[in-house]
């Protein structure tokens, strides 16, 4: 069944002209059929730079709409539509416009797992793969951080000449993992070495023998002589990691599963294709400021 569905979803993306974009968080047989699977930054730029009428957006709600943002003449569809991002809800515009207020001289760099809305009232977008990379290069001294408190004190430590303004946000699947979690998994194996997202509590970053993306995460395995590594991220990046690295160990951290990722199935996608659904429409206005800060973004966290 599963092989027969894999077989109509690129059948009618080749005759719709369609790209499958997804996310390290998605399951395996999702990342599997994709055209390109990614960390948010890399997905911002396929997003952008690819020559599809359709892309089909294999992920959280924020990230189909910042691919709508980037590209907005494709048609932009997420295959469920409930797919969000708790923590892109914890930040809305007018606490952020009035944060602007207290803070007049600071700008506002906002972690791409947001709205749309609070994009546009944004001077730039950052990933996790990027944030240290922008605050450090954007011409302020104040930087108020949307909406990703644990991102943002790991910036605070690495850049510490500027000041950063926290919000109160977090990653319900990062922030309640504990150093316990990790010390538990180091008592059983002392070998592991701790490979962190930094959306983690500076108590779990700072047991870290690696800090970074999913990207960065995987790369950072890839390319070590070591041969056991504890994830400390979401469990779907598993999936690419012990597919392309045969004779090397991970263990995952139970429980790390973002239950809106994996809400999207192959039949989720398959009836995205066939029925065009669920499109994503942004008003014009908006588009065009959170676009500002998506291509902001793109400039200055790029090598
Ligand atoms: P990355 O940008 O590292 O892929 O992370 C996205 C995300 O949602 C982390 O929870
Ligand atoms: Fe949002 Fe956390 Fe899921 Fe990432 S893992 S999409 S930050 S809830």
């Amino acid at each position: 069944m599963s092989q027969y569905l894999k077989e109509q979803i690129l059948k009618l993306k080749k005759e719709k002209n369609a790209i499958i974009l997804a996310h390290y968080y998605q399951v395996g047989e999702i990342q599997d059929i994709a055209d390109f699977v990614g960390d948010s930054f890399e997905l911002s730029r396929k997003a952008k730079e690819n020559s599809a009428d359709i892309i089909v957006f294999c992920g959280v709600r924020f990230m189909a709409e910042s691919a709508k943002v980037l590209s907005p003449n494709k048609t932009v569809l997420l295959p469920v539509k409930e797919a969000g991002c708790p923590m892109a809800d914890m930040a809305e515009v007018e606490q952020v416009l009035n944060m602007k207020k207290e803070h007049p001289n600071a700008k506002v760099v906002t972690y791409v797992n947001s709205s749309v809305e609070v994009k546009a009232v944004s001077d730039i977008c950052c990933t996790s793969s990027n944030a240290i990379k922008i605050v450090n290069k954007i011409d302020a001294n104040e930087i108020i951080f949307i909406p990703d408190k644990n991102l943002g004190s790991y910036v605070q430590e690495q850049v510490p000449n500027k000041k950063i303004v926290l919000w109160n946000g977090h990653c319900c699947v990062h922030d309640r993992i504990t150093a316990d979690n990790v010390l538990r998994s180091k008592e059983d194996n002392p070998k592991l070495k701790v490979l962190v997202h930094p959306e983690c509590k500076s108590e779990v970053r700072n047991l870290a023998d690696y800090i970074g993306s999913t990207s960065g995460i995987i790369n950072f395995a890839k390319e070590s002589q070591d041969n056991e590594f504890l994830i400390v991220t979401e469990e779907g990046v598993l999936h690419k990691l012990e597919k392309e690295n045969q004779g090397k160990e991970f263990t995952g951290i139970r429980g790390m599963t973002c239950k809106n990722m994996k809400k999207t199935t192959l039949e989720d996608v398959y009836a995205c294709l066939e029925e065009m659904k669920y499109e994503i429409n942004i008003d014009e206005a908006v588009r065009k400021k959170a676009a500002n800060a998506l291509e902001n973004m793109l400039i200055l966290g790029s090598d």
